[in-house]
Order: structure tokens, then sequence, then C-alpha cells
């Protein structure tokens, strides 16, 4: 998507280990404007899939997310990284950060994740695809089904791209990033 693109040229900064700093627009500050451009790109992306709700992970899933969804009319479910000690009845997996290099849980509840469920997952990034493994572990204990994964960005000097593309998932990313090689962004496509 050209106008991500062009954005991310002009505000993302490139940190060392193949980090793509994008706080000025997505990951603290957040241009609404943007964001509502690129779930509109996903909403054309999607546009033949059978879809009646929208996941993500939380933080910074859950405002491209909830575009989607306001574009669409349809709910907006977020995993939690915290399980609240009032919630009952939830699915729960575990998901590996290679940024941090640790796991952590992530749950939703039953009540907002059932069988018949057509999902789409919506998240900032694709790296290492841990999160998306993680949600389509949670989509399959409910008996849901995962009709896409939608991306802002995709690295695609990572493997997660590969790794959730050979599920046969449909997978959009809206800009594919090749390198950073020498704090250098350089695109996919
Ligand atoms: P994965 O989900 O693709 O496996 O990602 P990975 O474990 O490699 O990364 C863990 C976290 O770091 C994720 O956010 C992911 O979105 C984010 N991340 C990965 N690469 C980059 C990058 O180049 N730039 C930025 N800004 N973030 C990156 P998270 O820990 O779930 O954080 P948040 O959603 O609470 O912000």
């Amino acid at each position: 998507m050209k106008e991500l693109k062009a954005r991310i040229l002009r505000d993302g900064r490139c940190l060392p280990g193949g980090i793509l700093k994008v706080d000025n627009f997505i990951n603290h500050q957040m241009d609404p404007i943007l964001m509502k451009s690129m779930a509109v790109e996903f909403v054309r992306r999607f546009a033949r899939t059978d879809i009646n709700k929208i996941i993500t992970v939380e933080a910074s899933g859950i405002a491209p997310a909830i575009m989607v969804g306001y574009l669409l009319e349809l709910p907006v479910v977020f995993a939690k990284k915290k399980q609240p000690s009032t919630m009952e009845n939830i699915l729960v997996t575990e998901v590996f950060s290679f940024t941090k290099q640790q796991s952590y849980k992530i749950c939703v509840s039953k009540d907002y994740l059932k069988p018949g469920d057509k999902v789409l997952f919506i998240d900032d990034f694709l790296a290492n695809g841990n999160a998306g493994k993680g949600i389509i572990d949670l989509v399959e204990q409910a008996g849901a089904e995962l009709v896409g994964m939608g991306f802002l960005i995709e690295k695609s000097f990572q493997k997660g791209g590969d790794l959730l593309r050979s599920t046969g998932i449909h997978i959009e990313s809206l800009a594919r990033i090749e390198s950073l090689d020498n704090c250098e962004i350089k695109f996919k496509d």
C-alpha cells in the first residue's frame, strides 16, 4: 500500500537488530487517518471473505482491528495478555516472543470466540508469526474458523510470513519489508 510505504520512509526509523520503529504513527502516537486508509485497504482485500468477527492481540493490534470492525460493522475481540481474575470460561495459549525471548500466555473468553465464528485476525507486525500461531490455536480450540490474517507491516526477512502462508490461510500485508540491513528500509514489492 503506497501511502503506508511512503509514511514508513518518512517517519519510520531502523533500530539495530532489524527492528523498525513506527511509534510516531502506529505503536505509540497513532494516525487515525492513515489507520482508516489501512482498514479500507483490508476491507478491499478481504472483500470476498465471509467474516463475522475481527480478532487481534492487545495492545498494538487493537487500533487497526477496531477500524476494520467499524467499517465492516462487526465485533472486535482482542486476546488478552493477562488473564483477568474475573474471567471464566477461557481459552488460553502460549506465545513465544522472539523480540523479548520469553513466552507469555494470551487468552480469550469462550463467550466471544465460538464454534462457527468466521474470524479475521488483524495485527500491526508480522515478524516471526508467533502471535499469529497463537491465534490459530485459540481459534481451533474454539471450534471457529480463521478466514484470513491481515498485517500492517510484514518483515519478510523473518520467518513468520512463510510459516503462516504454509497453513493455506489467506494472508495480506500492507507493506512488506525485504531488508533493514545497514538501517536502510527496502520494500519487497
Ligand atoms: P511475531 O508476533 O510476528 O512472532 O513477533 P515477535 O515475537 O517477533 O515480536 C514480538 C513483538 O514485537 C510483537 O508485539 C510484534 O508486533 C513486535 N515487533 C516485531 N518486530 C517489530 C518491529 O520491527 N517493530 C516494532 N515496532 N514491533 C515489532 P507485542 O510484544 O505483542 O507488542 P504490542 O502489540 O503490545 O505492542
